[in-house]
């Protein structure tokens, strides 16, 4: 929790297998590093970590679940917009040459105030 940052572990056969971490701003909960271990990858383990961070957005009271994804993982950008996530504008440079897309996903509490304010990640925001 530090930073505010939340830490994510999805554990299989005693092994951590996949990990996240989020960020409450005030755009909305921001998940970032989502990585399933070489071992249990393609058997549908990211599907269920995005079912929990969009219920956990909603449970902080989020008005959106938030992502940057990599333009080259062309199967990550396929599962979050099976999820609703969209992305409104043009890919950015997160780093140099790591080019990728913000995709949001209202998590219909858009009247409510988020419960947390953050500060504003600088991954979350668009370079003017
Ligand atoms: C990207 C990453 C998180 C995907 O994790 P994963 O748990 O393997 O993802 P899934 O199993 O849900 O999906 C991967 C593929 O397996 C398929 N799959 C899911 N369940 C399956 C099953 N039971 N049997 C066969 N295939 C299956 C999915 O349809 C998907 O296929 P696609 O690539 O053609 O769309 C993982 O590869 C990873 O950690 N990569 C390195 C870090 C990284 O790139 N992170 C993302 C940054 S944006």
């Amino acid at each position: 929790m530090r930073a505010g940052y939340h830490y994510f572990g999805a554990r299989l056969q005693g092994r951590v297998a996949g990990l996240y971490k989020a960020q409450l701003t005030p755009d909305g909960l921001l998940g970032e590093h989502q990585t399933v271990h070489a071992d249990f990858r393609h058997r549908g383990l990211v599907r269920a970590m995005f079912e929990q961070f969009i219920a956990y957005g909603r449970a902080l009271g989020a008005t959106a679940n938030l992502c940057n994804i990599l333009v080259s993982q062309e199967s990550m950008c396929r599962l979050v917009e099976s999820f609703g996530f969209q992305s409104k504008e043009s890919p950015y440079e997160q780093a140099p040459g790591m080019l990728v897309q913000l995709y949001r996903r209202s998590t219909g509490l858009d009247t409510r105030k988020t419960r947390e304010t953050g500060k504003l990640s600088a991954t979350a925001k668009r370079p003017r």
